[in-house]
């Protein structure tokens, strides 16, 4: 496995790969659900070419860019054992050598929905990076996470309109076995707020299995309301919504998407799943 820092370097790997190329874009502190996109593309495409950076632009000014975990070692590790090729980690100013870049892609309405409408800018800086790394790495395949769904649904909808030639691949999210979805955030929970980040999961379950009962959006959205507040106390619900699968508003029957944010204590967390509302009769 080669470990790349510049242009330069990742240009002349790339070039060494034959066949094709997916890559893993990642803000580092790795764990199992970062491995799970490692292995879909270990399995889908020729060579894996993994990015780690902390990228600066989708961080407000009161988020945690400074203690967002850096542990490039370990990462390292991780990515060796999954078989990547190549791993891109760049400085700063590698990435933005002239600083702030003045243009930026637009991510359109839903970029100030949901996500967007508590973190503004947050989905301008996403795929700005995004965008800067399909260039720098030109892959035929890339690996999102369906746990940042409206990320991944951006990521596709950008290489849709932008002409990107690239296949976005979304994987499953991945979950502690009591059905906390894993995060590199969840690091700065204590204890207690461990136990409260469990309403999340446990609002979307509620709500997958009312709709498994057959009950409309109404009642799905209320059993999740539901089993939210019954939770340990400690989380503050941001938002929980009905969507459908491409994030347009609810649907009343057929494949959705259940949504989640909330914050516990000075941590926001999101996680979302697909659910199946009965046709109506
Ligand atoms: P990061 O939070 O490091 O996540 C990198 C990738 O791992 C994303 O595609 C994310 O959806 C996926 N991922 C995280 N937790 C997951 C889980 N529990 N199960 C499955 N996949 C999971 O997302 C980012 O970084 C950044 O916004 C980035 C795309 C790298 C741009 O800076």
């Amino acid at each position: 496995m080669e470990l790349v820092r510049t242009r330069e370097e990742l240009t002349t790997a790339r070039a060494g790969l034959t066949g094709t190329v997916g890559v893993v874009m990642t803000m580092g502190a790795l764990h199992a659900g970062h491995e799970a996109l490692l292995r879909a593309a270990r399995e889908q495409a020729d060579h894996v070419l993994v990015t780690i950076f902390v990228n600066p632009l989708q961080f407000g000014p009161t988020e945690d860019f400074d203690r967002y975990p850096r542990t490039l070692d370990a990462d390292l590790e991780v990515c060796r054992r999954a078989g990547a090729d190549v791993v891109f980690a760049p400085e700063r100013d590698e990435m933005y050598p002239d600083g702030e870049p003045r243009v930026r892609v637009d991510p359109g309405r839903l970029g100030g929905e949901l996500e967007g409408q508590s973190r503004p800018g947050f989905f301008h800086g996403v795929l700005t990076v995004v965008l800067k790394l399909f260039q720098l790495t030109r892959p035929d395949l890339a690996f999102f996470g369906e746990k940042d769904y409206q990320q991944l649904t951006l990521v596709r909808r950008m290489a849709r309109d932008l002409d990107v030639p690239v296949r976005v691949v979304g994987v499953p999210t991945v979950r502690e076995p009591d059905g906390l979805a894993l995060s590199s955030r969840n690091r700065y929970l204590s204890p207690e707020e461990r136990a409260a980040a469990l309403s999340l999961s446990a609002a979307l379950r509620a709500g997958a299995e009312a709709a498994e009962q057959g009950r409309d959006a109404g009642a799905v959205l209320a059993a999740a309301h539901g089993a939210f507040g019954a939770g340990t106390p400690g989380a503050r619900l941001d938002y929980l919504v009905l969507t459908d699968p491409d994030l347009e508003p609810g649907p009343v029957s057929g494949p959705a998407r259940l949504l989640v944010a909330a914050w516990v204590g000075t941590t926001r967390l999101i996680d979302n799943m697909p659910i199946r509302l009965a046709p109506r009769s």
